[in-house]
């Protein structure tokens, strides 16, 4: 009854722009896999074609839900949703003139997530007590972090199989990013979730991945196997941290 990801020979882009070129990777069950790559190397692309957003020109994109398999290419954005997979998206589009709790609310308009509303808000709030706090607050007037907080627990809310995260880190401060970091850890240590997780924060992403891919000019050009391999890697230490 596992919850995986698979994608082979993507290729994908805007218009006549080719982004994403022959790409494999997959996510197993229950694993945190790190998508790193530096800016316009295609991360957002890839997430936006598992969501149903982006429409590849080639290529399969399987995810395996609670054992049974779906293909989501040609899938739209919301059923996509409604089979169990959510994404946190780049820059946390939330509805800032709603307080929390609606942001929260709104997150649950999955079917299989409707019934189960109070249990998820719950969790949620148990999660990030924070969001507690201030569950009558405008969310456009949070904080940075906890903006991005209130992202992931939305996405949440869908009480999803399989996460997509498109770096959590953007515009925070170091100590808002471990925080937004270790609840993903957190999230994965608790419950098993599978998660895929784009950044561009290294040292950040390798403190909670089980493994990763290095995305350069949209072609995987390292799979690391494990969190030390992808520490260790030349590529990687030229990429990241200019060694
Ligand atoms: N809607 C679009 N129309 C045309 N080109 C696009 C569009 N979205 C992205 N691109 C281009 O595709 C390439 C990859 O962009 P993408 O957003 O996937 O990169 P990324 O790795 O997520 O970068 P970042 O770390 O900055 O978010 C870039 O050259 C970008 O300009
Ligand atoms: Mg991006």
């Amino acid at each position: 009854m596992g919850n995986s990801l698979r994608i082979e020979g993507l290729t994908a882009g805007y218009g006549s722009v080719r982004v994403l070129e022959d790409l494999s990777l997959s996510v197993g069950d229950g694993e945190t896999v790190a998508l790193l790559g530096t800016n316009g190397n295609g991360k957002s692309t890839l997430i936006k074609c598992i969501m149903g957003i982006v429409r590849p020109t080639a290529g399969r994109i399987v995810a395996e839900i609670n054992g049974t398999d779906h293909d989501l290419i040609g899938m739209e954005a919301h059923d996509v949703v409604q089979l169990g997979i959510a994404l946190v998206p780049e820059g946390r589009r939330l509805f800032p003139k709603l307080t929390v709790e609606e942001n929260l609310l709104l997150g649950a308009y999955r079917k299989a997530a409707r019934a189960r509303i109070a249990e998820s808000l719950e969790f949620c709030y148990e999660t990030f007590p924070r969001l507690t706090e201030r569950r009558a607050q405008l969310a456009g007037s949070m904080s940075g972090g906890e903006q991005q907080m209130l992202s992931l627990a939305r996405a949440l809310m869908t009480t999803p199989s399989i996460l997509l995260v498109d770096e959590p880190s953007v515009g925070l401060s170091p100590l808002l990013v471990q925080t937004v970091i270790g609840k993903i850890k957190e999230l994965k240590e608790r419950f098993g979730l599978t998660v895929l997780m784009a950044e561009q924060n290294f040292q950040q992403a390798v403190r909670i991945a089980d493994r990763g891919y290095v995305i350069v000019h949209g072609k995987i050009e390292f799979e690391g196997a494990s969190r030390e391999a992808l520490a260790d890697n030349e590529l990687v230490k030229k990429l990241y941290l200019g060694l």
